[in-house]
């Protein structure tokens, strides 16, 4: 485990002095298109951090992560990774193996007929193969794929394809993971396994920016952001946004709904509860304040 910690993960300790991405100011229109697709964005995602994209059909999510990792070059304003300018084509190989794009549907991202060809497919030119052919097998492991490193590509189940590409974008031993609705296309067990994973790689250090369609997948980030028509119109943390702003448009579960309720009525609990068991776990905690004062009181 250690070794695979060594290559793979970068280690909070490892950050250099100018770290995180950086947007600053931009805008852009897609070519052919009538009207800009993003319009004065700035945010940032330190190392780390996990900030979850929310935002509606067409609202330029996909632009903006495209531009994180320099596939589309800025037409105004910037985008720094590490204090590296993706307008910096000299730059762009180590900003790419930084930062690590995740898409909706894994078969765009596949390439190999096997799926360790696949992940040897996209190590660094120049890398030493052996030290590739290590990352890659340390890389499927981390994804639960060991053992199938000789299986064809097209046999796997959606699932294990999005693992695929998560092992592909790991091997190289990016400090930042940028998903495009990553479990759009994904079963409920598929999905649920995905995001553990995500999650874990969020733990060990990678900062994580995750356009998220469903609200579960937002409500463990640090911060929410919410672009609309191009542009930033939210940002706060899950519980300041969630169930209040009006654009904050992904319906709530209903443990989220009730404790939304309660708090409209004045009972305001600690945390957010994202499950049933955690909403109870509130619900318990808040029935025992007023009883252990009453308990205390009688004993006075
Ligand atoms: N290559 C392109 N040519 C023309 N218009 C484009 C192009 N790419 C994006 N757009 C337009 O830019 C806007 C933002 O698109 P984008 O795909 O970034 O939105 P999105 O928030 O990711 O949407 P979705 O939720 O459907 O994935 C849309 O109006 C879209 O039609
Ligand atoms: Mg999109």
């Amino acid at each position: 485990m250690l070794s695979i910690k060594r290559r793979l993960w970068p280690g909070k300790s490892q950050a250099p002095s100018s770290s995180g991405i950086d947007v600053d100011g931009l805008t852009y229109t897609p070519p052919g298109a009538g009207r800009p697709a993003l319009r004065g964005v700035s945010l940032s995602l330190a190392p780390g951090e996990f900030v979850a994209l929310l935002g509606h059909n067409g609202s330029g999510k996909s632009t903006l992560a495209r531009h994180l990792n320099g596939l589309i070059a800025p037409q105004s304003g910037s985008v720094r990774v590490d204090g590296m300018a993706t307008a910096s084509s000299g730059d762009l190989p180590a900003i790419r193996r930084r930062v690590g794009l995740i898409f909706q549907n894994p078969d765009h991202q596949i390439v190999g007929a096997s799926v360790l060809e696949d992940v040897l497919w996209g190590m660094p030119a120049g890398l030493d193969p052996s030290e590739g052919r290590k990352r890659s097998v340390e890389a499927l492991a981390a994804v639960g794929l060991d053992g199938f490193e000789a299986h064809a590509t097209w046999r796997l189940s959606g699932g294990q394809k999005q693992r695929l590409a998560l092992a592909g974008v790991l091997a190289r031993g990016p400090r930042y993971l940028v998903c495009d609705e990553p479990t759009a296309l994904l079963d409920g067990a598929s999905r649920e396994e995905v995001k553990r994973l995500l999650l874990g790689c969020r733990e060990r250090g990678l900062g994580l920016l995750w356009i998220a369609h469903r609200l579960e997948e937002a409500l463990p980030a640090d911060r929410l952001i919410v672009l609309k028509a191009g542009q930033i119109v939210a940002q706060g943390t899950p519980r300041e946004l969630i169930g209040v702003h009006p654009e904050v448009v992904l319906s709530l579960p209903a443990p989220v709904a009730l404790a939304r309720r309660l708090r409209e009525l004045g009972v305001d609990l600690d945390s957010l509860p994202t499950s049933t068991e955690a909403l109870a776990a509130e619900l318990t905690a808040l029935l025992d304040r007023p009883l252990q004062a009453a308990g205390a009181g009688g004993a006075e």
